[in-house]
């Protein structure tokens, strides 16, 4: 029998990203000479959809752009890209767009205006319960309303296909929401609004406070430190840092995600499923932009054949 990996379906933004960088950010008030500006394609869901596609998965975007010129542009660049699109609704009025500031480190600042995004309602998820129940699993982050995420999650809950939950950007969620989601993937600072903590906390500390508001299996996303794992699929799992050279980090967990439930779905198991997605988020952080950052599944399949030579 021909292997057939699952349908991953992702619901969530799709923005265009104004991007510029600058040696530093500016302080309130000031103004300050920068160094370029590009325009790229991004929003959450698209990125993480667009992570998938490239890495081999059958990838379905769920959501909306705007009549302006840049949703149909948007379209176009996600199924170039291998994203198949037929449930993206166009609604009259503005795409999502997101300004973007990438200093000299590669660390980025972004300010999301939704558009679109803000009209994915419960009632246009509900319309696609047919595709969510076909998922092997179903991706979202919080660029849409989080109603709807939570009627997102009832349908997947009711229909028995697994959620991975990208709590990003944070936001308050209702305590339903994170009990229904088999997957919650913060990074340090979401971890430590979900857990009113700091974002130093130990990630052990992290983990059992996430558990105890009911999320099953923790991925907290440590940047540069590599990314930590647990709940009931597996207990205390660190994955390792893969050190790179950053040029921008922009859409680096996205492409985390994608990678992850890509490998997930090709089969592999969750160590195996971790360190591909690290070795996919780490190629992304040298390269401009988001989605144009995400590497192919023979660069990643290099990329890891390379580092396994390096090491000792
Ligand atoms: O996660 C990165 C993304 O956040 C960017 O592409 C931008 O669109 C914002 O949604």
């Amino acid at each position: 029998m021909s292997h057939r990996p699952k349908n991953i379906v992702v619901v969530g933004s799709i923005n265009t990203d104004l991007v510029v960088t600058t040696p530093r950010l500016p302080q309130p008030g000031e103004t300050i000479t920068g160094n370029s500006f590009a325009t790229f394609q991004g929003g959450k869901g698209a990125n993480q959809a667009v992570a998938a596609a490239q890495l081999g998965a059958n990838a379905i975007l769920i959501g909306k752009v705007g009549s302006d010129g840049f949703g149909p542009a948007s379209i176009e660049a996600l199924k170039d890209r291998g994203v198949q699109c037929d449930h993206i609704a166009q609604e009259s009025g503005d795409s999502g767009v997101a300004i973007i500031t990438v200093d000299a480190s590669g660390q980025n600042s972004i300010i999301v205006i939704p558009g679109a995004n803000a009209l994915v309602s419960p009632e246009f998820i509900e319309s696609k319960r047919a595709i969510l129940r076909e998922a092997g699993i179903v991706l979202a982050q919080l660029e849409i309303p989080v109603e709807s995420v939570l009627r997102l999650a009832r349908i997947c809950h009711e229909e028995g296909v697994p959620l991975m939950l990208d709590p990003a950007p944070a936001v308050q969620l209702p305590p339903e929401l994170l009990t229904l989601c088999d997957w919650f993937t913060p990074n340090e600072t979401e971890a430590a609004l979900y857990t009113q903590a700091a974002p130093s906390q130990p990630s052990e500390q992290a983990a059992r406070a996430l558990h105890a508001l009911g999320i099953r299996n923790v991925v907290l996303k440590l940047g540069e430190r590599g990314a930590f794992i647990d709940g009931p699929s597996i207990s205390g799992h660190h994955v390792a840092p893969i050190p790179v050279r950053p040029v921008d980090t922009t859409a680096a967990g996205d492409t985390f995600n994608g990678a992850f439930a890509a490998a997930l779905m090709d089969g592999k198991d969750i160590p195996s499923s971790s360190a591909f997605a690290a070795a996919a988020a780490a190629l992304s952080v040298t390269r401009p932009g988001a989605q144009s950052s995400m590497p192919t599944l023979a660069e990643v399949r290099a990329f890891m054949l390379d580092q396994c030579a390096k090491a000792p």
